[in-house]
């Protein structure tokens, strides 16, 4: 029975005591961004976790995030407070089904979005994130060719705008696939000055009516420079927590879902994470990544090729 502690006191003692660093994705409720050490977009989580010096990292994000901090620090203890919390993509993308398509398509590299399993990354020459899929396929020749999963939506934003043909694997993220282009335009219709940031997870008739698309950090960094004072937001609305913290007196509004309004486009994965459950993983070091050397090796490859390739 926990009522009575002072979690937040409690999380600060645990944290100390077991020589911890407590990251946290955007997408997090804000009192787990308010304690966290760091709180960042995908890539600015992987080199965090791949650079720190501390012997615990407590990963408040979902699984596919804690298991690229593992691949990349496997001598730290790596604990997730909530081992559900999983991905939509990750799960559209089974790694034997990724590896029949690779064979299908033997003269094409694969290009993999960073939400996805540790042995789709293993069968994967190059990862990519959200802020980094530009400069990393800016790298690759024209003529070579390519497969993209799990994320069709990113891959057809990528095709689109560098005029490539991917192959697409069909995985969509759910909470970005909720949007709904009519209560956009409705809400644009009330702010008309009010330019729309997206996340590329976003589908085509979303990403068509925004002024600036880019990662959750490049949303953030949009916000903070944009003229106006009403910014909609089409991505997960927990972000907004941090543009309200840096511009309080901006207005930042969730871009709705068929309902009109933001909720429903919270990430029920993400969600799952508590300051309850991160104070009991700290206690107890558990939930904990673990992950076979091989595998760990194998999906090593990838992703110090994107490192490599996005700096
Ligand atoms: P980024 O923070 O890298 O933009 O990724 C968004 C996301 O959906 C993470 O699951
Ligand atoms: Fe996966 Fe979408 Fe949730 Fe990100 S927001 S963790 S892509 S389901």
């Amino acid at each position: 029975n926990l009522s009575g502690l002072d979690l937040r006191a409690e999380i600060d003692r645990l944290r100390k005591e077991r020589n911890a660093v407590i990251l946290a994705h955007y997408y997090q409720k804000p009192e787990i961004q308010d304690l966290a050490d760091f709180v960042g977009d995908s890539l600015e989580l992987s080199r965090k976790a791949a650079d720190t010096d501390a012997d615990v990292i407590a990963f408040c994000g979902v699984k596919f995030m804690a298991e690229t901090a593992k691949i990349l620090s496997p001598q730290k203890t790596v604990i997730l407070p909530d081992m559900d919390a999983g991905c939509s993509l990750e799960d559209s993308c089974p790694p034997e089904q990724f590896k029949r398509f690779r064979e299908a398509h033997p003269d094409h590299i694969a290009l993999t979005y960073i939400n996805c399993s540790a042995a789709v990354k293993a069968l994967s020459d190059v990862i990519v994130t959200s802020s980094s899929a530009e400069t990393i396929i800016s790298q690759i020749p024209p003529e070579q060719k390519i497969i993209f999963g799990p994320d069709r939506h990113l891959g057809g934003y990528l095709n689109r705008k560098f005029g490539r043909e991917m192959l697409l694997w069909p995985g969509v993220c759910i909470v970005h696939e909720a949007f709904s282009e009519t209560e956009l335009l409705k809400l644009k219709a009330q702010h008309p000055d009010a330019p729309v940031a997206a996340h590329p997870e976003c589908p085509p008739h979303i990403i068509d009516h925004a002024d600036y698309v880019g990662s959750t950090s490049g949303i953030l960094q949009f916000a903070k420079s944009f003229p106006g004072d009403t910014l909609i937001v089409a991505t997960e609305p927990h972000i907004i927590h941090q543009m309200e913290l840096a511009l309080p007196g901006k207005t930042f509004i969730g871009a709705p879902g068929a309902d009109g309004n933001c909720n429903c486009n919270i990430c029920p994965y993400m969600a799952l994470n508590t300051m309850e459950k991160l104070y009991i993983a700290l206690r107890d070091l558990e939930p904990r990544i673990e992950m076979e050397e091989g595998l760990r090796l194998a999906a090593r490859k990838s992703l110090d090729r994107m490192l490599e390739m996005a700096s």
